[in-house]
């Protein structure tokens, strides 16, 4: 997590570097800073413990010198967020900023103490400047002493580094977390995320794990840490269709509101050019075995709901598919059938576990596929092959949209592997749902939900409970709630209330039930009846729901509009998040940046 940014060119520094870290807050948010020449030809820090928006009131004015500079906000790991462990951190001649960690810091601190080394923070990225300094001081090479110096660090690190003595040079380094180049004309960006330079170009280069850069303006040359200077080359950027206008908050309120409105753009730039009849996810055509015997899916946090409903779909079709948790997939036998093909689903693209789980399969010689939404990620370039869903940058830390677009993949890609590649009423109902979708959230009256707001405001709990495709949004809804309402809220499988969670239910609980699953509508009434009559509160989310039943086994409902299984669960994701995000509002939180939380988590 952290978020890192370096700039080299002919522009005053500061106010790109400060737009570009709020873009990037989304990665962490306990403190920022950034380094930068001043007019006298030396360089200086500015740092501020919690959000950029601290920052932002400390670097005032200040333009800074045009030349190279550099930013991060951070996610602690290593040390408390105090103004102290703030990055950049600074040796000598040397300033740099730090995303990932370094195995080996203690180690590395003892001996730097022990040659008289004094260290400023508790942070492992310090001895990264002291190690980077002491190489300089030896060689007066900054770029051959980054390379000496990281060669004796183990761990992971995306790094942009500055040096006193060469005002336009940013030196950057990739062993592990994302980092991305983006070229200009005359002048050139590193950082953690593509929407932190997306305003000035979208001409960008993934930097491979393993290798260093040396930018001057616009010149950029590339090499790995092990090969001289004099053999690096200049990278080949590609093209990305992103809009700027996504990293904008826009009319919106924060970037979650405005992320769930665009729900239904990203399932028609994923779907686009996918759906023709007779010819779906044209990307799959090469892979073999054609279809595998069995998929299973590996994920973490929304995108493993994703994956749960991928699973219903692929069932629904007569594929055995299994969904795993990656972190705990990673550490246990790996007994999946011979010819399976392990995917791997991020919306960043960047998640250690995901990533994990996915190299154990590859090396036990599976097939691995991965779902990203961020072109160039970690997870594009280590599968064999990578659908990229088109969400377009998620910047709100609770994923929404890109939900949307893994899910509206994962029915094509269902649909694909079934052979069912002509017109079918499920391909009709996906090629439609873009638009139904639309429709539904336009119609969206934010007055309809003031009431169930507060009633979810101050239940004592909030449980959510579906069955068949409603368990996974359930799962989705009650994550969203807790994460950016900070209320304890649990999912479950409807049937199963009954073999604990009821024991929670009393007056003041209130129960949560997406019913997009009509053939399993009676068994759900059934269970939600049973909560009732022990003084829960029920607000069901559905079509076709009847007046006449409320007070029966429903008190409060959202209504979805009439169709199929296949535009209903975009419609009841959007209701869920929806309503989590108006609570969120309505207390006070800070809704795009939820406490503790990181929207790619590139740790174990
Ligand atoms: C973090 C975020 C979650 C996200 C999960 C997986 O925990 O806070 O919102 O669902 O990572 O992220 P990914 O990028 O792999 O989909």
């Amino acid at each position: 997590m952290c978020g890192i940014m370096g700039y080299s060119g002919p522009r005053p520094p500061l106010p790109l570097l400060v737009s570009g870290l709020e873009r990037l807050e989304y990665r962490g948010y306990d403190s920022s800073g950034v380094a930068f020449f001043n007019d006298r030809g030396s360089i200086d820090v500015l740092r501020a413990a919690g959000k950029v928006s601290i920052l932002k009131e400390r670097v005032g004015l200040l333009e800074g010198h045009p030349g190279a500079a550099i930013g991060h906000i951070r996610w602690a790991t290593h040390g408390a967020p105090t103004v102290e462990n703030a990055h950049p951190h600074r040796s000598g001649p040397i300033a740099l900023v730090h995303n990932g960690i370094i195995e080996n810091e203690q180690a590395l601190r003892e001996r730097l103490k022990s040659e008289g080394v004094h260290f400023q923070s508790e942070t492992d990225t310090e001895v990264l400047a002291h190690l980077i300094r002491r190489e300089y001081e030896r060689t007066g090479e900054f770029a051959d002493s980054v390379s000496k110096a990281l060669v004796q660090v183990e761990g992971s690190y995306a790094l942009a580094i500055l040096c006193q003595d060469a005002p336009a040079d940013l030196i950057a380094v990739r062993q592990g977390p994302p980092l991305i180049l983006g070229m200009g004309e005359g002048e050139s960006f590193v950082a953690s995320d593509i929407p932190a330079f997306l305003h000035f170009t979208r001409q960008v280069y993934s930097f491979q794990s393993g290798e260093i850069g040396l930018i001057r303006h616009g010149e950029v040359r590339i090499g790995t840490l092990s090969t001289p200077l004099s053999s690096w080359k200049s990278p080949v950027a590609r093209t990305i269709s992103w809009d700027p206008f996504f990293a904008e908050k826009g009319s919106y309120r924060h970037f979650m509101e405005k992320e769930i409105f665009e729900s239904s753009r990203a399932l028609m730039d994923t779907l686009a050019d996918r759906i023709a009849p007779g010819n779906l996810l044209p990307e799959l055509l090469p892979l073999a075995p054609f279809p595998p015997p069995s998929l299973t899916f590996v994920a973490c946090g929304t995108s493993w709901h994703a994956a749960l409903l991928g699973r219903s779909f692929m069932e629904s079709m007569g594929i055995p598919s299994t969904v795993e948790i990656a972190s705990e997939f990673r550490y246990r036998p790996l007994l999946i059938p011979k010819g399976s093909w392990v995917i791997g689903i991020s919306q960043s693209g960047e998640t250690a576990d995901t990533l994990g789980a996915l190299e154990l399969a590859r090396k036990e010689g599976f097939r691995t596929l991965g779902i990203s939404n961020v072109p160039g990620s970690s997870l594009e370039r280590e599968s064999d092959l990578c659908l990229l869903t088109h969400a377009g940058p998620e910047v709100g830390v609770a994923s929404t949209k890109a939900f949307h677009s893994q899910v509206a993949l994962l029915m094509l890609f269902s649909l694909a592997l079934s052979g069912r590649n002509h017109e079918t009423h499920e391909l009709a109902a996906l090629t439609r749902s873009p638009h139904r979708l639309e429709t539904f959230l336009e119609a969206i009256s934010p007055e309809r939900y003031d009431q169930v707001v507060e009633r979810l405001r101050h239940s004592r709990l909030v449980m959510f409970a579906g069955r068949g495709v409603d368990y996974p949004l359930a799962l989705e809804g009650a994550l969203k709630f807790k994460e950016i309402t900070y209320h304890p809220a649990d999912g479950y499988p409807g049937g199963e209330l009954k073999h604990g969670p009821i024991a929670l239910v009393e007056p003041g609980v209130t129960i949560v039930a997406p019913m997009v699953e009509i053939g399993l509508r009676q068994k759900e009434i059934s269970n939600l009846r049973e909560i009732r009559a022990r003084g829960g509160y029920v607000l069901a989310i559905g079509h076709s729901i009847e007046e006449s039943q409320r007070g029966i086994w429903y008190d409060d409902k959202i209504d979805l509009p009439d169709g199929p299984v296949w535009s209903g669960v975009f419609q009841a994701a959007s209701v869920l998040q929806y309503v989590s995000y108006r609570v969120a509002v309505a207390l006070g939180n800070d809704v795009d940046q939820p406490r503790n939380l990181a929207k790619s988590v590139t740790v174990e």
